[in-house]
């Protein structure tokens, strides 16, 4: 398994994803002022790996505040929160987990004989068992989402949903595993990802770990790919998706879902249910974080683009739910209108 993220008795171990495919090296993170920056400077990305990150995070800084008593614990817990909720905007899972440390710790404090310690024990548990229950998603979303691939032939994932993007086995990538360890002959083509690069430097790195077929293609071949026919399918990973399910994942996932929908390819979101944010109505209401220029006006330390030119980065898109074939989730797959069927499953969870 990819060692993405790791609680240690030192602190919280990040594979640095910045160095990826040319080196492999670790992040021990010693405060969760240093997990904050690992999450905001993308040493560990993808949404479901942001929010057990953020978990770890608020168990180090418990586990590291010097509060006198439970009442300056309480506003530690919030200095900690407020920290690491202001690295990475559209990511729901970074709220969703921290929202869960939260709820927890409260009920904590108030239990009869509560110790600083005996909180910060069981903060640390609760993160490790979001750690087992996310790699428990991927494998479920797995299981519901491999048939819907092609016996054979080209899929098409852009960005990272992998192993590197959760805390092991990957949403998008954890379809696509299952349905080859299912005996499918898939082909993966993953699109670069301008600007950050994670499709060539981390999917193509993951997949090739396994042993996937992969081939990288600069964002602009998809649609020439599409119309020769080599990819019969499309699944990413989301972010984020709003209650009437619009989908917000890397930019540019929106040109590649109107590409499928051209050439009557399936495109397939596969996310688990933290990702969903039944409290965001549309994607419009979605934040998308902005980045900076640096992202698209250099690569490697190098100057691409004139000086002063204008540049824009936004980190994410959104994709409207009508071209969104299925919604895969730990919990099944879901099919339009999503307004009810988001619904209709979080009510019969409840
Ligand atoms: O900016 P990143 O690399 O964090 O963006 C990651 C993505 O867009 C992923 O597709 C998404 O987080 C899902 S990861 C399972």
């Amino acid at each position: 398994m990819i060692p993405t993220l790791e609680w240690t008795a030192d602190g919280v171990r990040f594979l640095d994803q910045t160095k990826l495919p040319l080196e492999e090296t670790y992040v021990l993170a010693t405060s969760y002022e240093q997990v904050a920056d690992v999450i905001t400077t993308m040493v560990v990305r993808g949404a479901p790996a942001i929010g057990v990150s953020a978990a770890m995070g608020v168990a180090l800084g418990i586990k590291q505040s010097r509060a006198a008593d439970l009442t300056a614990l309480k506003a530690d817990f919030e200095k900690i929160a407020k920290t690491l909720a202001a690295t990475r905007p559209t990511a729901v899972n970074l709220f969703w987990a921290i929202d869960r440390m939260r709820v927890l710790f409260l009920k904590l404090v108030e239990q009869p004989g509560a110790t600083h310690a005996s909180i910060s024990e069981a903060l640390v548990r609760e993160a490790q068992t979001m750690y087992e229950e996310d790699i428990a998603a991927c494998k479920a979303m797995g299981a519901h989402g491999a048939d819907l691939l092609p016996e054979e032939g080209g899929v098409l994932t852009h960005c990272n949903a992998g192993a590197l993007a959760t805390c092991g086995y990957g949403t998008a990538l954890g379809v696509i595993r299952t349905a080859v360890e299912h005996g499918r002959q898939i082909h993966v083509y993953a699109d670069e990802t301008r600007p950050f690069l994670q499709g060539a430097r981390l999917t193509a790195w993951e997949l090739m770990h396994d042993g996937i077929p992969t081939t990288v293609i600069c964002d602009n071949m998809a649609a020439s790919l599409m119309r020769q026919g080599k990819i019969r399918a499309v699944v990413v990973g989301a972010d984020r998706i709003a209650a009437n399910g619009d989908v917000a994942n890397k930019i540019g996932t929106y040109n590649v879902a109107i590409l499928a929908k051209e050439h009557g390819i399936p495109f397939y979101v596969a996310a688990p249910w933290s990702t969903i944010d039944l409290a965001t109505p549309t994607g419009e209401a979605i934040p998308i974080e902005q980045r900076a220029a640096v992202e698209v006006t250099h690569h490697a330390g190098k100057q691409l683009t004139p000086h002063g030119v204008g540049i824009e980065n936004p980190a994410f898109d959104v994709t409207p739910a009508k071209y969104v074939a299925a919604i895969i989730t730990e919990r099944g797959v879901l099919r339009a209108p999503y307004a009810e069927s988001l619904a209709g499953l979080e009510a019969q969870m409840a």
